[in-house]
């Protein structure tokens, strides 16, 4: 290996390749890791997953604090205002103090951080900037990048993608959404808290396509309460910018009567494509798949000996969680040991308010797939720490397997969804039944005894419905 740099090199340090990066080298490899940003975590941490809950948490605040909530809990503020840019000031702290983290964290594991824009020269040799390095293995984990959407072009001023979504400078008064899937609810939420009116345009029938189908109608349900415009079965034909003013030109998905929308912002999020700009994949001979992103077997490894493939720019969910999972799996694969995901058990969230969160198969799925199932539901409406907390939005789904009562998925809509969804990640890891779930003491009073009462739902006996 020694007529190698580096027995490791990972081109991309988002949480695909940062966490490869790391892992491989605590497992005693030479290991390199190329960034052609100027900080370190990728889309997650940069202008991703981070600073979107940072304005999550802020907008919840601002409106927890105007909306009449605290109000209602006798604890009244008069006069409390915005400050948008002390919001995107604090956003801005947690990004640099995280992507600092994981500069810190490449110092402490020897992983060396070359700067630049990688391209492949052959399978082992890599341009990185100005220098040109060798390695063993090749890790690519360069991520996704913004689908574009024709005929709508993005100026990050009044048509953004989330990135700029992300920085915009002043509460818009009417943005339009093209898309009703995570980015666009999220944040459509961000900017509706602050003041500005939501039109989101989906062209599906429902929003949210791979979640649930229950979920789907009961979110749509909540969006709407809380003053979203959900404009489903509609597309988008374009957009023209005159100034600072976005006409939007809307028809129904199937055919119809083409309408306008007057917008001073426009937010394009209809999904996420493998980011291989660049990269020269041709020169190592690395294939794509049919949808364009690298093709891999189960153990991430590509058509190319010695060249791996994980996180967004592979095949699966695009989510920051199983983007970190495969980069310690491929990082141990190549040193030599069995790294394996679990694909089937990937928790999705949805950081909304409340938050939608779903583990395994949706109904819909696990009829298909499984045919005989059971399901088990639970309102929050009868969760007593809900009820307590005037939170009552929302239920706990469990779908098990008919003849073995084998978990297949589950979904949740709560305020805390996102941190409970893990309970039953774990028990389905753990091969749980309904009964295990059920017959699990779960603290009282809180949100996941919901959990306990879905589960004992699916034998048709919960004790508080
Ligand atoms: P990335 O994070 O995209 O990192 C790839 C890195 O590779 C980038 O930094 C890029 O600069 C670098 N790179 C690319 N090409 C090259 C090259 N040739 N040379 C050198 N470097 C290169 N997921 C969640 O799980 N939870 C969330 O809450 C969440 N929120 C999100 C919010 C938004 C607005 C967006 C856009 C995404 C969000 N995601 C979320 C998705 C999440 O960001 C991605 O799934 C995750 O970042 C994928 O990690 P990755 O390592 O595969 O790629
Ligand atoms: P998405 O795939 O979640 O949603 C895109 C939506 O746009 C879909 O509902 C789709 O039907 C719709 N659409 C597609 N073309 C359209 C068109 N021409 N007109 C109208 N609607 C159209 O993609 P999104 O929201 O852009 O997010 C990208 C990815 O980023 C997500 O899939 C997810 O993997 C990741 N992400 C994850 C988050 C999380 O985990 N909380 C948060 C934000 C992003």
């Amino acid at each position: 290996a020694d007529q190698y740099d580096y027995d490791v090199l990972v081109i991309g340090a988002g949480p695909g390749g940062y966490v490869a990066a790391i892992r491989a080298a605590q497992l005693g490899l030479r290991t390199a890791c190329a960034e052609a940003r100027e900080t370190l975590g990728g889309t997650c941490l940069n202008v991703g997953c981070i600073p979107s809950k940072a304005l999550l948490h802020a907008s919840e605040l601002y409106e927890e604090a105007t909306g009449g909530h605290l109000a209602k809990f006798g604890v009244e503020i008069q006069g409390a205002t915005l400050n948008l840019d002390q919001m995107h000031s604090e956003k801005a702290k947690a990004v640099k103090e995280l992507t600092g983290g994981i500069e810190f964290l490449f110092k402490k594991n020897k992983v060396t951080w070359l700067k630049g824009r990688a391209a492949f020269q052959d399978g082992h040799t890599v341009k990185v900037g100005d220098q040109t390095v060798t390695a063993k293995d090749v890790v690519i984990a360069t991520g996704s990048v913004v689908t574009p959407l024709p005929g709508v072009e993005i100026d990050q001023k009044v048509v953004v993608d989330s990135t700029g979504a992300l920085a915009l400078p002043k509460v818009p008064e009417h943005l339009v959404v093209i898309g009703g899937g995570v980015i666009g609810l999220e944040l459509g939420s961000v900017w509706r808290r602050l003041g500005a009116k939501v039109t989101v345009v989906e062209y599906l029938d429902q929003i949210l396509p791979g979640f649930d189908g229950e979920v789907r109608k009961e979110s749509a349900k909540l969006f709407k309460k809380q003053g979203f415009e959900l404009m489903t079965g509609t597309k988008v034909t374009g957009v023209t910018v005159d100034g600072d003013r976005a006409t939007v030109s809307v028809e129904p998905a199937k055919g119809g009567e083409a309408t306008t929308l007057a917008a001073d912002a426009v937010l394009v999020a209809i999904g996420r494509k493998p980011n291989i700009d660049g990269l020269d994949l041709e020169a190592a001979g690395v294939k794509l798949t049919e949808r364009g992103q690298v093709g891999i077997d189960h153990d991430f490894r590509t058509n190319v000996p010695g060249i791996w493939a994980i996180g967004d720019v592979a095949p699966g969910l695009m989510l920051a969680h199983k983007a970190e999972d495969e980069g310690v799996a491929v990082a141990e694969n190549i040193a030599g040991q069995t790294g394996i995901v679990n694909h089937d058990v990937i928790p999705s969230v949805v950081y909304t308010m409340p938050e939608i969160a779903g583990v395994g198969l949706s109904e819909e799925a696990a009829k298909e797939k499984v045919g005989e199932i059971k399901v088990g539901k639970f309102p929050f409406a009868a969760n007593s720490r809900a009820k307590t907390n005037r939170d009552t939005d929302g239920f706990v789904k469990v779908i098990a397997d008919a003849k073995t009562d084998r978990v297949l998925g589950a979904w949740i809509i709560s305020s805390l969804a996102g941190t409970m969804i893990a309970q039953v990640a774990q028990a389905m890891e753990f091969g749980a039944t309904s009964e295990d779930i059920a017959y699990t003491c779960h603290a009282h009073p809180t949100h996941s005894e919901a959990i306990k009462e879905a589960a004992m739902a699916v034998t048709g006996k919960p004790i508080h419905v």
